[in-house]
């Protein structure tokens, strides 16, 4: 019901011209009332008290709060003295000092249980199955409303994808912070132990299309949009510390490198091709970075095992404007593990849904995705001190020179709704920071700052899209911008500008103690001299930090880079551009550079790539096992893991099977049983069984790990069960066999190895003997010792 509203009076309100002097104006209608008031309001303010302090550098560090006044009612700065004439879709008059828009995501929740249809408009649809027509068989009429608006509609469904990073899948969660860092931010999220900040997580692949594969060998963004009670913090990051250029100038140049050949549109959502490598092979800047990419860092067995990285060196500032440096890193409480890549190659043909499937069925399952924030700390002057530059994205400050410590957890536990209105809406941008979050001179950074929201204003469709509602704030909303395609917020009064008094000042701005304030950042004395286009001198260093990326890898890991860096450059249609990428790794390391060249035929090793810098510094560290993937194996735990169990007419389910299921699933693993087809199995035992899974619409290699329970080995009829086996097998997952179905490894052409620790082997038919190695084994990173290169079986 809308509020009664107050007699307006019966004397005409003017619109263009005031009484000389509003106290002889009659009080009696409430346009009168509200005139007396607004001047009063103005009368409050008689000069802009802030404008002495908008002067000189010590005054722009102690931005004052501007002035406001309080106005006698609400009535002063209304639109209209009708305001509360209200109807149930106008409603009343605002709520002062509320921007209603930014109310949780049910104000634009909508299910349509128990409704007819209707057209966008509210009015029902009789017919939803034929278009209007003269007859039955004649002509289709113009006037049909209902049609039109509905093939209308759907002819503009499509908006444009994202330029980079357009294939993704988001989740909603919270961060809570675990210990307080108000000794360094004064930022929301950090202030106390326990304190809870919504989020929204967008992860991502970079160079494919918004229908590409999702394990293709890419970066992988992870975007973190803070909700904070401060405002929209967006930790924009990757799952690599790194990033192949230096400059935001090279970053067009780097993307048109990666993305399909513009001739023929080839190749989709890879690498492994003449633009990219021609370009980075003489970006030797990038040779870090490649040193990521072509590790299995570029292909995770899931979103939920991958660190994340702010890359950038931030600042973090506290209440006194004191601020330290700063750098982000997400671990993954499952640990972090990838897939091999003849894995990763068959599961983007057999699910090229792979990773927004297990994000989702993760989330469904209860199996919510936990990362720690962990953040690194150093000063200005340490940072001077350092052998490189912290300003250089393509360099990362080494865990054991500056420590890790963790602030918090962050926790995905919600599916979105809508994959459109959210995880294709969400903007995110590196721009948006809170007070306490501040930015370095990081130049690349310096490009994204404009960048992100510059691309978003096209792609979403003009300057109100953080009203959207995955976008809207939680923190309120008050300035003076208007208008624009699709404003929703409607704004109360006249007042849109500021100085103002016919307002009461409001909004007025916020002041150093609350606002955000940039860190007067010290420069050193040369940079300060003028204007120019130049890299600071540490950036030359292009080799010091690959070296120390690969040597820090476990021997598996070093044969899986090389075998990367092999099977790209083998894609590459020039042999001058491999020979030149050969010549640059050489620089970062002789062995590696030699593995490559042998894989691609060449013969006579190229002489070292001239280097900018001849001689980097000495490096802090030269070999750190945080690098390796190895060094996070998780917390053991088997939840959400996927286990096949193959099922034939002979298995015996009461001989262990169905015990093994038990024990996996109440561990959180997922256990599909698979078959030829699926259905109902009459099992030896009397059983039934329901095979929900067959080796071709399921093959081994989705799965973690395999069970072969004793009577399975009738399935190696199937050819494709016996490819889902040696799959397995030869990608390094558990495989746990017992009985008779140990006879389907020898038809696979497995070796029987006593001494593979992921291959295991009951001796007789029940499957409880081994049970606990195989779960131990399938709660661990994989075990890649009985990987060869080329693969024997
Ligand atoms: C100068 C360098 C860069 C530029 C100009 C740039 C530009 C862009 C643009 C235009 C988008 C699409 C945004 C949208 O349409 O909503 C994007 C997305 C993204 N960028 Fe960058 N980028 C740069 C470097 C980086 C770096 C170094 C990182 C990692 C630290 C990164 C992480 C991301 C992520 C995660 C997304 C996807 C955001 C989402 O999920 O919507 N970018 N970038």
């Amino acid at each position: 019901m809308a509020k009664k509203a107050p007699p307006t009076g019966s004397a005409p309100a003017r619109t263009d011209s005031g009484p000389a002097d509003p106290a002889h104006e009659t009080f009696e209608h409430t346009a009168g009332l509200k005139k007396s008031q607004l001047q009063q309001l103005a009368a409050a303010r008689r000069h802009n008290e802030l404008k002495a302090g908008e002067h000189g550098f010590d005054n722009g560090l102690q931005t004052a709060p501007g002035a406001h006044v309080e106005a006698a009612s609400g009535l002063a700065a209304a639109s209209t003295v009708s305001e509360l004439n209200g109807t149930d879709k106008s409603g009343s008059a605002a709520v002062e000092g509320i921007n209603a828009a930014i109310e949780s995501l049910d104000r634009v929740r909508a299910d349509a249980t128990g409704r007819p249809l209707t057209t966008n408009l509210g009015v029902l649809i009789a017919d939803n199955q034929n278009s209007l027509k003269f007859g039955t068989r004649g002509p289709a009429l113009l006037e049909d409303f209902v049609l039109r608006e509905k093939i209308t509609h759907f002819d503009h469904e499509r908006i444009p994808e994202r330029i980079v990073h357009a294939r993704g899948s988001g989740a909603h969660g919270y961060f809570e912070c675990t210990a307080p860092l108000t000794r360094f931010t004064r930022a929301a999220p950090f202030q106390q132990a326990g304190k809870v900040t919504p989020v929204f997580v967008r992860f991502s692949t970079v160079a494919g299309e918004r229908g590409s594969k999702d394990t293709a060998r890419d970066v992988r963004g992870f975007a973190v949009k803070f909700y904070t009670d401060q405002g929209n913090w967006d930790l924009v990051g990757n799952n690599m510390p790194v990033f192949f250029i230096q400059d935001a100038m090279k970053f067009p140049d780097l993307v048109h490198a990666v993305k399909p050949e513009p001739h023929h549109a080839m190749p989709q959502a890879a690498s492994a091709h003449d633009t990219f490598w021609d370009f980075v092979s003489l970006m030797p800047e990038s040779t870090h970075m490649l040193m990521w990419v072509m590790s299995d860092r570029a292909i995770p067995r899931s979103f939920r095992t991958m660190q994340g990285f702010g890359v950038h060196t931030f600042r973090l500032v506290n209440d006194a404007g004191d601020s330290v440096f700063c750098k982000f890193h997400w671990q993954p409480a499952a640990g972090t593990h990838s897939l091999v890549w003849d894995e990763a190659v068959k599961i983007s043909g057999a699910d090229p849904d792979f990773h927004r499937r297990d994000l989702w069925e993760a989330i469904e399952a209860g199996a919510y995705p936990q990362w720690e924030l962990q953040v690194q700390i150093f000063t200005e002057e340490e940072a001077d001190r350092f052998s490189f530059d912290i300003l250089d994205a393509t360099k990362i400050v080494p865990e054991e020179l500056v420590p890790l410590q963790t602030v918090g957890r962050l926790v995905l536990n919600r599916n979105p709704d809508n994959f459109f209105a959210e995880t294709e809406q969400v903007a995110f941008c590196t721009a948006n920071v809170i007070p306490g979050i501040d930015f370095s001179n990081d130049p690349l950074l310096a490009g994204r700052i404009h960048s992100y929201h510059d691309t978003q204003l096209s792609r979403l469709g003009g300057p109100n899209f953080h009203e959207i509602p995955i976008n809207a704030p939680i923190a309120q909303v008050h300035n003076n911008q208007r208008d624009g395609i699709h404003r929703q917020a409607i704004h109360r009064g006249a007042v849109a500008y500021e100085p103002n008094s016919l307002a009461g000042g409001c909004p007025f701005q916020a002041g150093a103690a609350h606002g955000f304030m940039t860190v007067p950042a010290r420069l050193r004395a040369r940079d300060e001299h003028a204007k120019v286009r130049a890299k600071p001198e540490l950036f030359a260093d292009h080799y010091t930090q690959a070296r120390l990326f690969y040597e820090s890898q476990s021997q598996p890991e070093q044969a899986h880079i090389a075998a990367a860096f092999a099977f790209e450059l083998s894609k590459v249609t020039v042999p001058a551009v491999r020979e030149r990428m050969v010549a640059s790794l050489r620089n970062a390391s002789d062995a590696l550079a030699r593995a490559v060249a042998d894989k691609l035929g060449i013969a006579q090793l190229p002489a070292p790539m001239q280097r900018a810098m001849e001689q980097p510094r000495k490096p802090e560290v030269t070999r750190s096992s945080a690098l390796s993937l190895m060094h996070r194996p998780g917390d053991g735990s088997i939840a959400a893991r996927k286990v096949a169990l193959f099922v034939a007419p002979q298995v015996a389910w009461n001989r262990g099977g169905s015990s093994l299921r038990e024990r996996l699933v109440t561990q959180g693993a997922v256990v599909r049983c698979v078959a030829s087809k699926i259905g109902p199995v009459r099992l030896a035992d009397g059983e039934t069984l329901d095979a929900d899974a067959t080796f071709a619409n399921e093959p081994g290699f989705l799965f973690d790990a395999l069970v072969l329970p004793d009577g399975c080995d009738s399935a190696a009829d199937d050819a494709r069960a016996l490819e889902s086996v040696r799959d397995i097998y030869r990608h390094c997952k558990p495989i746990y066999a017992f009985g008779s179905g140990v006879e389907l490894l020898a038809r696979a052409g497995i070796p029987a190895d006593a001494t593979d620790a992921g291959l295991i082997v009951a001796k007789g038919t029940q499957a409880s003997s081994q049970i606990d190695r195989f779960i131990e084994a399938l709660g661990r990173p994989r075990d890649f010792s009985r990987e060869t290169d080329p693969p024997r079986v």
